[in-house]
């Protein structure tokens, strides 16, 4: 077994956590100054970790046993074009933020699916930060290390994420989503309504061509913005979506997509706070309409996925979930028939598709 002792003789002597994250509603808002409502998983990632006391970092993640100990240097981090970027990407900005960082050893393991659109990177890094936090005594807080994560992803990393995977990884919990604004990086915890519980199902399809997708979307939004003379499209409310929709397509829908998600987080939360539960289902399925129509950050696979939820008893509602182009999808479903619901659609699923689906988590 290739425990910490194994890979590198002796105890590590901190030990660190971090959840990834399942966004309820808000999917593409976040870099345009939105509004988002992750939840925190209860799944995530450990960082068992001892400081060296010289430069080098050596780094082993269970997942990725078959590449065993992995070494770079703090000082001459340099982009290699895989997981060990996101590691380097956190020495660096530590670094670039004034902090005393030194090599260390490490041990990785998680159980969250990697690129199912549930922030494995994010809770990669933070749980990197927390357990550099410890052993290397940084004064930082959790905001500074969500800071810090999100500038190793969008620099070094080199991927023009929002705020909301790093905040939420970083200051989630389970029972709780997280009511964030982008535009201020505020947040508020709002209760999740007794006796529903979160499904999360991931749909076997890997992000294709995520990172060229996002990145596109983006620029079109940000292009969207300008052509409208504003600075973020949340500086726009559904009332101009007459003056949006005279946009060339496809700016017109993208935009349209940013301004009525925001007003779905909105409406999603008051659905929430006010206990109106035979709302929230037909506002999670707006959201994966205006994924798929509008935004086309959607597959087919993920469309069947949420359709065939959509039809089991006891489902509330489902959307596509995360950053799209494939990974997971999240259900809101009665407690009581959240199992039985969880295991008809992965069945269903395999059956249509041929794909298997994994049901990741139901919580709380
Ligand atoms: C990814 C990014 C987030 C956000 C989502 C889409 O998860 O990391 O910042 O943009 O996609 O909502």
């Amino acid at each position: 077994m290739t425990t910490f002792e194994n890979l590198f003789g002796g105890a590590a002597t901190v030990d660190a956590w971090c959840p990834g994250r399942v966004n309820l509603i808000g999917e593409h808002t976040d870099y345009q100054a939105g509004l988002v409502l992750p939840v925190a998983l209860s799944l995530g990632t450990r960082v068992e970790l001892r400081p060296r006391g010289d430069d080098t970092v050596r780094v082993f993640s269970a997942g990725q046993a078959a590449a065993g100990v992995v070494s770079f240097r703090v000082s001459a981090e340099s982009k290699r074009g895989d997981w060990v970027d996101y590691l380097q990407g956190v020495t660096a900005a530590g670094r670039a933020a004034g902090l005393r960082m030194s090599g260390f050893d490490a041990r990785i393991t998680t159980d969250l699916p990697v690129g199912g659109g549930l922030a494995s990177s994010a809770a990669l890094q933070v749980a990197l930060l927390r357990a550099l936090r410890a052993g290397l005594q940084l004064p930082a807080d959790d905001f500074t290390l969500a800071q810090l994560a999100h500038q190793a992803e969008t620099t070094f990393v080199g991927v023009p994420v929002g705020w909301m995977d790093q905040l939420a990884c970083s200051f989630g919990d389970p029972t709780h989503a997280l009511f964030l604004d982008t535009r201020t990086l505020a947040w508020q915890k709002v209760a999740l309504p007794d006796g529903l519980r979160l499904v999360v199902i991931e749909s076997g399809i890997p992000h294709r061509n995520a990172d060229g997708g996002y990145r596109e979307r983006r620029r079109q939004v940000e292009e969207a913005a300008r052509l409208l003379g504003v600075a973020v499209l949340r500086d726009l409310s559904p009332a101009d979506l007459p003056r949006v929709m005279r946009l060339p397509d496809p700016l017109d829908r993208r935009a349209r997509h940013v301004i009525t998600e925001n007003a779905r987080v909105l409406a999603f939360r008051q659905a929430l706070e006010a206990g109106t539960r035979e709302q929230l289902g037909p506002i999670l399925a707006a959201a994966h309409d205006s994924l798929r129509a509008d935004y086309e950050v959607s597959v087919l696979e993920i469309d069947r996925l949420v359709a065939i939820a959509t039809s089991v008893p006891g489902v509330l509602g489902a959307r596509l979930t995360g950053g799209g182009f494939g990974g997971s999808v999240v259900l809101l479903a009665q407690e009581q028939e959240a199992a039985a619901a969880a295991a008809t659609v992965a069945a269903r699923y395999q059956r249509e598709t041929g794909r298997v689906a994994t049901v990741v988590v139901i919580q709380p």
